[in-house]
C-alpha cells in the first residue's frame, strides 16, 4: 500500500470503518499504558508539525490535542481566532494557504461553520482533523466517547445508549449516533420535540420524547443545553427543561453509567449529585480525550503495517 493511497483526513466519523474505529481504540489503549510511565513522551512523531486552528472557544479539545501532539514528540503551533489575522477578517482559505507555507503534517480545526474542515482539507496538503464544525461533526469526541464506554463496560456492540437533550445544536450527538451505529450499538435519542430534529431516525437511532425511556439504556449520555447556538426559544424555560429532562439521581437506575462531553451546566441538564456519583464517567472521558487524540494523530501519520513495530505498542 502506498503512502498516497492511505492519505486520509478525519472530517466525519463516517470516514471510518468499524475496523478503523477498533484499531484507533486499541492504539489508544496501548498509549494509555505509556502514560503510567515516569517519562511520558514517546518519540513516534518527532519532526512532524501539528497545527491547531481554533475559531471557537475550547478547553478540553484544544488542550488535549496540544498535549497529544507533544506526548508523541511532534512540534505544535496553536492559532486562536483572537490575536491573529483571523479576527481581522482574513478568509479561512487565505489563512489555510498562509499556514500551509510551514508545511504542517496535520491541521486540527474547530470552526463555527459547517464544512470548514472540508474547505481546509481542499486548500492544503496537510491531513485535516475536524475538531468541531458548527453543529455538524466532532469525530474525535465520538471516538473518545466510544473508548470510554468500551473501557467501562467491556464492549460496544449490543449496548443501548440514551442521548438526552439538545440534539438539534449538537455536533457531539450527531457524531456519536453515527459512531454507535458503526460499532453495532443502539442509540436512543431523548428530548423535547423542539430539540430533536425530525428525520434523525434515518441515522439509525430510536427517538423518544419521554425521559422515562432512559431506563432501558446501559449508558445515559447528557448533552449540554447549547444556548449560544439557540436563535429562538426552544424550551419554555431552562427550569422547565430541568424538571422534564434534567438527569437527577432519581432518574439514574442502578448499573447505568452517565456521560457528558463538557462543558456542563450543573443544575440544568445534569444534577451535580450525578456528576459526582460513582455512575459518572465524565472524568474518564477527559482522560480518554488525550489518549484517543494521540491515537488519531498516530493513526494518520504512521502506516498501519508499522503498528507492531512501533515502540509504543511494546510498552505492555
Ligand atoms: C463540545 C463541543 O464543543 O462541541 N465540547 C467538547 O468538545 N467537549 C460540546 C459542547 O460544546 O457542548
Amino acid at each position: 500500500m502506498t503512502v498516497e493511497h492511505r492519505r486520509r483526513h478525519l472530517l466525519n466519523i463516517s470516514d471510518l470503518t468499524p475496523e478503523d474505529v477498533y484499531r484507533i481504540l486499541d492504539t489508544a489503549r496501548a498509549l494509555e499504558r505509556s502514560l503510567d510511565r515516569e517519562v511520558k513522551k514517546l518519540p513516534t512523531l518527532r519532526g512532524r508539525l501539528v497545527l491547531n486552528l481554533f475559531y471557537e472557544s475550547s478547553t478540553r479539545t484544544l488542550s488535549s490535542f496540544e498535549l497529544a501532539a507533544k506526548r508523541l514528540s511532534a512540534d505544535t503551533m496553536t492559532l486562536r481566532a483572537s490575536g491573529s489575522s483571523v479576527d481581522k477578517g482574513e478568509s479561512l482559505r487565505d489563512t489555510a494557504s498562509t499556514l500551509a507555507a510551514y508545511d504542517p503534517d496535520v491541521i486540527v480545526i474547530r470552526h463555527p461553520h459547517i464544512g470548514a474542515a472540508h474547505l481546509v482539507a481542499e486548500a492544503t496538503e496537510a491531513l485535516v482533523v475536524n475538531a468541531g464544525d458548527g453543529k455538524h461533526q466532532h469525530p474525535t469526541q465520538a471516538l473518545l466517547d466510544l473508548f470510554t464506554i468500551r473501557e467501562a463496560l467491556g464492549r460496544l456492540d449490543d449496548l443501548r445508549v440514551a442521548i438526552v437533550g439538545d440534539f438539534l445544536h449538537s455536533r457531539v450527538a450527531r457524531s456519536l449516533v453515527e459512531g454507535l451505529v458503526l460499532v453495532g450499538a443502539t442509540p436512543l435519542v431523548v428530548g423535547p420535540p423542539t430539540l430533536v430534529p425530525r428525520g434523525i431516525a434515518e441515522l439509525g437511532c430510536e427517538v423518544s420524547h419521554r425521559i422515562e425511556a432512559i431506563a432501558e439504556a446501559d449508558v445515559v449520555y447528557v448533552l449540554r443545553m447549547q444556548q449560544e447556538r439557540m436563535d429562538a426559544a426552544y424550551v419554555p424555560s431552562l427550569r422547565e427543561y430541568t424538571t422534564l429532562y434534567g438527569i437527577t439521581p432519581e432518574r439514574v437506575r442502578d448499573g447505568q453509567v452517565v456521560m457528558h462531553p463538557g462543558p456542563m451546566n450543573r443544575g440544568v441538564e445534569i444534577d451535580p449529585r450525578v456528576v459526582d456519583s460513582g455512575a459518572s464517567l465524565i472524568t474518564s472521558q477527559v482522560r480518554a480525550g488525550l489518549v484517543v487524540r494521540m491515537a488519531v494523530l498516530y493513526d494518520l501519520l504512521t502506516a498501519p503495517g508499522l503498528h507492531v513495530a512501533m515502540p509504543v505498542l511494546e510498552v505492555a
